[in-house]
């Protein structure tokens, strides 16, 4: 059947409006409805014996892999090796015996991502894979499907699938948490509180926009962008200024928030806007003194943040967009969506077609 743009004006604004659609209807699938713990299909192996996980992926997708490696060290202390899926073909790093290969891909075709599911497979893993066409070369050559239910993704740039990945990532962290008895019953029971409660909090984002298009303003000026992020945030930083490279063609660069001093911290002037994600985790005051050492250098700072957050920036950032309160857990799941439509505003201001950015292809199936 014909998918149309529902009256928004491109695929991308429709797609990203779905995100809490997306979240709800991944997360119904990963739920059992009679206990509402978080359930999946049985593994090929058992998890609690795991020795160590191999991720890998592109683009969007390695970002939510990103995301991944971070959930399941911290929640399930599974060891995880993860690279772009171009690099890690060629690397092809000696793998244990019994360990788990994840694949992460919106289309199941992209042929980075294809070669190293070969790869791993020869090499002895179980391939487990995060799909969006669950019927896709990927799926068939898996020995388990993870289906994201985020349903058809026009845009070439991703925008749904990208939240519906990390919903199955942290129901995978979950899950193997809990076989690997590395997380009581109530830190699981808060977990997953906060997770079921994400589609609520990803709506209540579209009722303001007005902050992330005043943003958008300050952002569409700049021929430079830096976004900074730590943890679990950091990949969305990464995946902030993908969306802004890839729409509207300004160059962004990510960087873990600690780096700055390191390197970036010489190229921050009043042209360069510095993109916080900032929610009130542990690494918060770790963010805050980062982000005064780039506002001394006169850098402007436009930050995402909660309640809590808003009120330590207030003499620091510039723009502040608030956003609904969650546990630290989810916050990079809801924080992707705020992100991305900064890079969808900005590119609406700068008049590109952002359905089908130049050079790009929605799933690049060769290598
Ligand atoms: C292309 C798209 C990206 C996507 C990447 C991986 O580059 O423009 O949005 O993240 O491919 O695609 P996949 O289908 O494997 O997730």
């Amino acid at each position: 059947s014909q998918i149309g743009k529902d009256g928004y004006r491109h695929f991308m604004e429709k797609e990203l409006h779905e995100h809490p659609v997306a979240i709800g209807q991944t997360l119904q699938r990963v739920t059992d409805p009679v206990t509402r713990r978080i359930t999946l299909p049985d593994f090929p192996f058992n998890a609690a014996e795991l020795p160590r996980a191999t991720i890998s992926a592109c683009g969007s997708a390695y970002y939510a892999g990103l995301v991944g490696r971070y959930w399941l060290e911290s929640l399930a202390r599974l060891p995880v090796d993860i690279d772009v899926a171009s690099e890690m073909r060629y690397r092809a790093p000696p793998q244990p015996d019994q360990g788990m290969a994840l694949l992460i891909s919106q289309s199941g075709e992209t042929a980075d991502t294809l070669g190293v599911l070969r790869f791993l497979k020869e090499a002895g893993q179980k391939i487990v894979s995060v799909l969006n066409v669950e019927h896709s070369t990927m799926g068939r050559e898996s020995d388990l499907v993870l289906g994201m239910v985020a349903g058809p993704e026009i845009s070439v740039a991703s925008t749904k699938a990208f939240t519906a990945q990390l919903t199955v990532l942290a129901a995978l962290a979950l899950t193997f948490a809990r076989e690997r008895g590395t997380l009581d019953t109530a830190a699981e029971q808060e977990l997953t509180a906060a997770l079921l409660d994400l589609p609520s909090r990803a709506a209540e984002i579209f009722s303001h926009l007005e902050g992330i298009r005043d943003m958008a303003r300050v952002v569409a000026q700049a021929r430079d962008v830096l976004y900074l992020g730590r943890g679990s945030c950091m990949p969305i930083a990464q995946e902030g200024a993908l969306k802004l490279k890839e729409i509207s063609y300004i160059h962004a660069e990510a960087y873990a928030a600690g780096e700055l001093k390191h390197g970036p911290i010489s190229l921050i002037d009043q042209t360069v806007p510095v993109v916080a994600i900032a929610p009130s985790t542990i690494l918060f005051d770790k963010m805050l003194s980062n982000l005064q050492e780039a506002k001394a250098r006169g850098g402007r700072i436009l930050a995402f943040t909660d309640a809590a957050g808003a009120e330590k920036l207030k003499d620091v950032a510039e723009q502040i967009v608030v956003l609904p309160d969650v546990d630290a857990f989810v916050a990079p799941i809801l924080y992707a969506i705020p992100v991305q439509i900064l890079a969808y505003e900005v590119a609406l201001l700068k008049g590109t077609d952002v359905d089908q950015p130049r050079n790009l292809a929605k799933s690049v199936t060769v290598e």
